[in-house]
């Protein structure tokens, strides 16, 4: 099948990731954090004095990472309400299509709720078209069609560049995957619609016996779309002797949510001290993780050195290796974080790397008292 017609039969064949929205309680001091820690640039910005009149939202950009940060000007409405409930989180998982109103029709007759009906949004410099789709939990994906749209980003935004210098500036460049939590039981669901909605197939999964302690567990899998652009693994809790990670979220978020982004980066080691030195918090990792690193790993281009001092991580597959580290929670309550990934062949999500990851995280939930 050529890809053209591939295109026309599954509207969500050829697909990227747009933005990712974020509902925070003060967007304006949310940016400064994203610009000042995380290397981000402000580019566009929306509010009363572009005509919004109930929200304001910033636009950050870091080479094809898009972040929309969005905070509401009134005590009771959606966005309030979200933030009160929820704590700050990701809202919508935006994703490019080539045709809005097909992959709104694909998803809806795969069973997903409505929340926006396909909508032109027009000014100056075109128009695009929205569409939204609800997902787990308060979280929605939107469908976006840009047709020719060349304004800075979409109607009501107008053009705001503002940068902060760094001594040292992070590399991320996009997004590799984008993790759900889940309730309990409730994986297998979310996987099937994510198959039904979006045309997704299932790339791996992961068992209690993969992923536990000898205290918490998760079960995963990861959904993707046919070019591997745009994964969504999905977690649930999984009983242990204690509290999982995944339930912590739950009870703290007060439902399912986005617990983590993971972001590509070229050169981990250069972005991991470069974020260090802004200020970014990382999850630790036991100095026996290094002792052994060399014998399970193989040969790799990096010193083993330089990776013991920042605390990254390191996992093979028959297909390469890849490098990760996970900041801790990157707002009040733990629930979203980021991890930070660095490709060299390898296609895993870090199989290897659980157990350690799962100690460093239970000593922080053992100092929140949620172990
Ligand atoms: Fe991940």
């Amino acid at each position: 099948m050529s890809t053209a017609t591939e295109a026309r039969s599954n509207p969500l064949a050829q697909i990227d990731w747009d933005y990712v929205e974020f509902y925070v309680g003060n967007a304006k001091q949310a940016a400064h954090y994203y610009m000042s820690a995380f290397g981000f640039d402000q580019v566009a910005y929306a509010g009363p004095e572009t005509g919004v009149r109930d929200r304001v939202s910033y636009l950050l950009e870091q080479n094809k990472l898009r972040f929309v940060l969005t905070a509401s000007l009134s005590p009771d409405d959606e966005i309030a309400r979200h933030v009160a409930l929820h704590g700050d989180g990701v809202k919508d998982i935006a994703i490019l299509v080539q045709d809005a109103r097909a992959a709104f029709e694909m998803a809806v007759g795969g069973g997903a709720r409505v929340v926006l009906e396909p909508t032109v949004l027009e000014d100056a410099n075109g128009r695009l078209i929205k569409a939204t789709i609800a997902t787990y939990g308060d979280t929605v994906h939107s469908f976006i069609e840009r047709d020719g749209y060349t304004g800075i980003f979409a109607p009501g935004f107008v053009e705001a560049r503002k940068s902060i210098a760094h001594a040292a500036k992070p590399a991320l460049q996009f997004i590799d995957h984008c993790v759900g939590n889940v309730g309990w039981g409730e994986m297998d669901a979310w996987g099937d619609f994510y198959g039904r909605v979006f045309g997704f197939s299932q790339l791996v999964s992961f068992d209690d016996k993969d992923i536990s302690t000898e205290y918490t567990a998760l079960r995963s899998k990861v959904m993707t779309d046919p070019r591997h652009q745009v994964k969504f693994p999905i977690n649930e809790p999984a009983q242990g002797k204690k509290k999982s990670q995944i339930e912590e979220y739950l009870d703290f978020y007060h439902g399912a949510g986005v617990q983590h982004m993971a972001i590509r980066t070229d050169d981990i080691a250069a972005t991991i001290a470069a974020l260090k030195a802004n200020g970014v918090e990382f999850l630790d990792t036991p100095d026996s993780y290094y002792d052994m690193l060399q014998e399970r790993v193989g040969k790799i281009d990096e010193a083993l050195e330089t990776l013991r001092d920042l605390r990254i991580l390191v996992d093979r597959d028959d297909l390469g290796y890849m490098l990760q580290i996970f900041t801790k929670p990157l707002q009040d309550r733990p629930t979203v974080f980021f991890e930070i990934i660095q490709r060299k062949g390898s296609l895993s999500f870090g199989k290897g790397n659980f157990k350690a990851l799962f100690v460093s995280i239970e000593q922080e939930q053992e100092k929140r008292g949620t172990l």
